[in-house]
């Protein structure tokens, strides 16, 4: 693996060996010093053009757990702002000496188009509307950790799919590690085509609940939304949120899950959010172990570690 842009080029068996290594860095994370030396001498740099909390703060913890320098680039207070383009962004940044870029953009096929003018290892956290893979390896550790395997798990992804990236890498590497994914969504809010995409739909999130052993939830991404996709967001709640009324549906073992940031209140109730079997700092926690191992996966090579099993 020389990038990671996508969950697709990683195949089964590539998801495999992450989150097997994932293992090892999570028993480093709960060391006194929870750090390695597996990366020293390595720069790793976050090119965000989005905004972003846990992705960024999560590659950059995961970076110095491994030894290795970090810089941030916020375009806010860049260049950008003075007009450079992305390529000359990209070659000023690369000049200084870089192992590796972890780019977020607003815009799908960015990292690809990085990684052909780029000598660094580059990887997507997250381009448009189309990918997020750091984020389905996280929620495929999260799942095993709670319920053992993915395999013939059932799985509602509920609410602003047609926007969502993670939605996009989510139903990819969970099917491919064997469960079955349902989209729970009011018609304007799915793909225009769901033609290749291995799930099936539903349209009353009741019904679906008792049957689900894992329901996720998404973000409505306004900031993304052109046109009036919904007659109020009051009226999503009433019909999609995950209100403490509807969670009584979920079965005992069931987990709830989030990608974050949460919207309170609209997509899932504060109360639900903070049940015991919703697993979202569960999430953020794994992570920052998942991270630590596509750094150590990509930059790594040639690193041996005590403790540390490639798998
Ligand atoms: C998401 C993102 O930016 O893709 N968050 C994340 O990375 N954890 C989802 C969102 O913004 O709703």
């Amino acid at each position: 693996m020389s990038h990671l842009l996508s969950v697709a080029d990683l195949g089964v068996q590539g998801i495999e060996e992450i989150l097997r290594l994932t293992d090892s860095f999570v028993e480093v994370t709960e060391r006194a010093i929870p750090k390695v030396p597996a990366l020293r001498g390595k720069t790793v740099v976050s090119l965000f053009y989005e905004d972003s909390t846990r992705t960024r703060l999560s590659f950059e913890t995961a970076a110095k757990r491994l030894g290795a320098d970090t810089m941030t680039f916020s375009v806010g207070t860049s260049s950008v702002k003075k007009g450079e383009s992305l390529r000359d962004t990209v070659q000023t940044i690369e000049a200084m000496g870089v192992d590796a870029i972890v780019v977020r953009h607003a815009s799908a096929g960015v990292p690809w188009q990085i990684a052909r003018w780029a000598s660094s290892v580059i990887v997507n956290a997250g381009d448009g509307w189309h990918e997020h893979p750091t984020q389905a390896l996280l929620d495929c550790y999260t799942i095993r950790q709670r319920l053992g395997s993915l395999q013939g798990r059932r799985i509602a992804i509920v609410g602003d799919i047609k926007h969502s990236r993670v939605a996009r890498s989510d139903v990819l590497a969970f099917t491919m590690l064997g469960a079955e994914v349902v989209l729970v969504a009011p018609p304007t809010l799915l793909p225009p085509s769901l033609e290749g995409w291995p799930v099936t739909v539903e349209h009353d999130l009741d019904q679906t609940l008792s049957k689900v052993d894992v329901v996720y939830l998404l973000r409505m991404q306004l900031e993304r939304q052109r046109e009036a996709l919904l007659p109020s967001l009051r009226e999503y709640t009433a019909r999609y949120g995950l209100t403490p009324r509807r969670a009584e549906h979920l079965g005992p073992d069931a987990i709830v899950m989030h990608p974050g940031p949460m919207n309170r209140g609209v997509e899932i109730a504060a109360e639900v959010a903070d049940l015991p079997n919703a697993v979202m700092v569960d999430q953020v926690r794994n992570g920052v172990a998942v991270r630590m191992a596509v750094l150590f996966q990509l930059l790594g090579s040639g690193t041996q570690l005590e403790g540390v099993d490639r798998g």
